[in-house]
């Protein structure tokens, strides 16, 4: 175990005293930083972005650097106030109403974040999907929700199965396209002729705001479903995790189809007022490094699989680079492997944060913040106002250094309201008034926590959550393939690989063109990330009597583990 101990950073962060802190702090007293808490006005765009568009000190303050590789542009609060108050109008147009579901299958652009704040407005509910989704993930994502609008490319149109979706009443079309329905809206036409004045749907703290689809380990992706009430603890990270200073320049590398780029890339740096960095188009360590170094980038939020990369691509590259504006790291959807934080230490002479939460619970919840010693290795410890433990399977708390499920006391702002649509799955996380995560970990003496992995079969492949029941169902729509069942196989880079096991139907050989064709399936039915890396061919795939595929007995024959109980097995 890596006991590697790094001493608090000196300096005047936000958080001088944790521990203080967290005996004095309620939930209540972070209600004074916002409007709502005098007028009862509440929305979040409204907080976010044209209480800083009102304020003559802030109107002109940059909101938005964009860059992608063929376009760069740089947006005021007042700018994006104005664009997002003409997508709102375009929304009432086309009768938009409060509590609907609008999604957005859109590249970080922009357009994005004018029509996702546009969403906000109205009072609806936005959806964002990842643009590397492929129609399989589109149509489970639009179905389940009963999206009614959708805001995309003509490009990425093709990738969406319009007649399976009813529901889906207009798409609203970013750039040129020979389309004449009138079922389809021009973007540039429509933004062009709406006002940028807009009368704001104000709406309860309780109202949705945001629907993210994640997967378990089981059945199709579901909608975790977040309402405006967050923003009380975004704000809350923004100033304690984040150390926010109103002229830092802030920079989230996490796309907004992950809770990440919402909670993190739009919402906390904005309601904080302070400068947002958006980059799209792909990685690569160069234009990584020159982002940092172009826009003087200071606080930056990013993940282990990126770090690992620029990791190795050598010492080289960054000296090339100016990144000493840079003052604050953060990590988070992976653990952040020690010898990460080491290479920090000397490439950034910065210290890496960790920080540990999930799509559920809409905001961060155990982290390292930077008056606080790090334990290398380690998630650090819960945010003020969080009360974390490790407990058994009946809910029951147990002591330092004992393995078990990493359990939060029920209602934090942030926390998840409802599983769309499905009110038993929500209440299945819930034991004994704990939130389960479906994390293992042990807390120390000193009240460190510590990841030890996921007690389902969730796979995080490159801080990507992969719900292996997704892939299986797809493979199975191969018409080669019988049966399938998938697991996460570790592996130095991406954290995980997905591994599918299948049998093949009669009349199917095994050959090395079949399993690339199988592959690619997966690829352009479902998702690039979601494509297993190895495929391998069985005679029978292990099943439980009651017919579930014992994916932990696959894994355990992977890693040539011993098998444990298979009581269960079908004979
Ligand atoms: C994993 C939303 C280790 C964990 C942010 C969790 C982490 C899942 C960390 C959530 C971390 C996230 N260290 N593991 N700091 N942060 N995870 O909802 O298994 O896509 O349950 O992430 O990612 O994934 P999600």
């Amino acid at each position: 175990m890596h006991t590697e101990k790094i001493p608090a950073r000196e300096g005047n962060h936000n958080l001088q005293d944790y521990e203080k802190m967290r005996k004095t702090f309620s939930w209540d007293d972070m209600k004074k930083n916002f409007s709502w808490n005098e007028t009862g006005k509440v929305n979040m765009a409204y907080e976010a972005i044209d209480r800083h568009a009102e304020n003559p000190d802030t109107k002109d303050k940059i909101a938005l650097h964009y860059s992608s590789p063929d376009r760069e542009e740089s947006l005021t609060f007042d700018d994006l106030k104005k664009s997002s108050n003409q997508f709102a109008n375009v929304l009432k147009k086309y009768n938009v109403e409060k509590g609907e579901r609008i999604f957005l299958f859109l590249p970080r652009s922009p357009e994005f974040y004018a029509a996702f704040l546009g969403i906000l407005k109205v009072g609806a509910i936005a959806g964002p999907l990842f643009e590397a989704f492929m129609e399989q993930a589109v149509r489970d994502r639009l179905q389940d929700s009963e999206a009614s609008m959708l805001i995309t490319t003509p490009d990425l149109l093709e990738r969406v199965p319009q007649d399976d979706l009813p529901d889906l009443k207009k798409i609203v079309l970013v750039g040129d396209s020979k389309e004449t329905s009138d079922k389809y809206i021009d973007y540039d036409k429509e933004m062009k002729d709406a006002s940028t004045d807009f009368e704001m749907e104000w709406v309860d703290l309780e109202d949705g705001m945001v629907i993210h689809y994640t997967s378990g380990s089981t059945g199709k992706p579901k909608g975790v479903y977040h309402v405006h009430n967050a923003m009380i603890q975004h704000y809350a990270t923004a100033e304690w995790v984040l150390d926010l200073k109103k002229d830092d320049v802030y920079w989230c590398t996490a796309d907004p189809g992950w809770v990440t780029g919402t909670s993190y890339g739009i919402f906390a740096p904005w309601l904080y007022g302070v400068t947002n960095v958006v980059r799209g188009g792909r990685f690569s360590p160069d234009a990584w490094y020159g982002t940092l170094d172009k826009y003087n980038v200071t606080v930056w939020y990013t993940a282990p699989t990126a770090l690992r990369k620029l990791v190795s691509a050598g010492s080289e590259i960054p000296k090339k680079h100016d990144l000493s504006s840079l003052r604050h790291i953060m990590s988070v959807g992976e653990p952040l492997n020690p010898e990460v934080v080491s290479w920090g230490l000397e490439a950034f002479d910065l210290r890496i944060h960790d920080t540990w939460w999930m799509t559920e619970t809409g905001a961060q919840l155990i982290v390292n913040i930077p008056s606080m010693e790090i334990r290398s290795g380690s998630m650090g410890k819960p945010l003020p106002g969080i009360e974390a433990s490790i407990v058994d399977n009946e809910g029951n708390e147990l002591p330092p250094n004992q393995m078990g499920n990493l359990a939060i006391k029920k209602g934090w702002p942030s926390m998840m309201r409802k599983i769309w649509k499905r009110p038993e799955k929500f209440e299945s996380y819930f034991i004994n008034g704990w939130y389960v995560s479906g994390d293992s970990a042990y807390k120390d003496e000193d009240g460190y926590f510590w990841f030890q992995g996921r007690l389902d079969d969730v796979i995080n492949t490159s801080g990507e959550r992969v719900g292996p029941f997704e892939v299986e169902s797809k493979l199975i729509e191969h018409e080669a393939v019988a049966e399938a069942g998938v697991i996460g196989k570790p592996d130095p880079e991406r954290g995980e690989i997905i591994k599918a096991f299948i049998t093949l139907n009669d009349g199917y050989k095994e050959s090395d063109e079949l399993l690339e064709e199988i592959r690619q399936f997966i690829k352009t039915g479902l998702s690039a990330h979601a494509a297993p890396r190895e495929l391998e061919v069985k005679d029978s795939i292990p099943k439980t009597r009651s017919g579930k595929i014992m994916r932990r007995l696959l894994k355990s024959w992977e890693l040539g583990l011993p098998t444990g109980d298979t009581s269960t097995l079908e004979e």
